[in-house]
């Protein structure tokens, strides 16, 4: 997909998810629905959701779109693994040269994984997009989805907590 379409289609998707999620306090209502709106606007995401911050160490799964998701990702282990304990974006091209990469699904190539942090800069979940294309994320879906999570970490997170 070229840049300005893409970007559009990104700006048309934050649009329509930012205005079903207002005034929403519930973060499993909030996650499930930003899974759902971004996972069926790109053709290029084939599994998108998010891990849960359980326990100091530990991601849980959260709502999410796609097969099934392994249940529970340590922060030493895989993308969401380190996306959490770093706290910054994992944009990985090729998910065979990652090392601990955590094989969900056979057919994923290429995945990028966003923390989700709350202005009191509480570390909440990550939220994760595969892809069976190699290299199929690029700095846009990162900015754009870097703004998603900044979305999702304004919910009232201590409703769950
Ligand atoms: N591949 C991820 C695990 C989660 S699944 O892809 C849904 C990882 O290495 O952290």
């Amino acid at each position: 997909m070229i840049a300005e379409g893409k970007q559009k289609l990104y700006d048309e998707t934050l649009r329509r998810t930012g205005d079903l999620i207002a005034g929403e306090d519930d973060p499993i209502a909030v996650m499930a629905t930003v899974a759902c709106e971004l996972h069926h606007s790109f053709d290029h995401f084939d599994w998108t959701g998010f891990y849960r911050v359980v326990a100091p160490d530990l991601l849980k799964i959260g709502p999410y779109q796609g097969t099934h998701g392994c249940l529970q990702i340590p922060f030493d282990r895989g993308v969401c693994g380190t996306a959490a304990r770093t706290r910054t974006t994992q944009l990985v091209p090729d998910v065979h040269q990652f090392p601990g990469y955590i094989a969900c699904s056979g057919s994923t190539r290429s995945e990028i994984v966003v923390p989700v942090i709350m202005p009191n800069r509480a570390l909440v979940a990550v939220f994760d997009i595969d892809s069976d294309m190699l290299d199929a994320f690029d700095e846009l879906d990162k900015v754009n989805l870097e703004k998603v999570c900044a979305l999702v970490g304004g919910a009232k997170w201590e409703v769950i907590q």
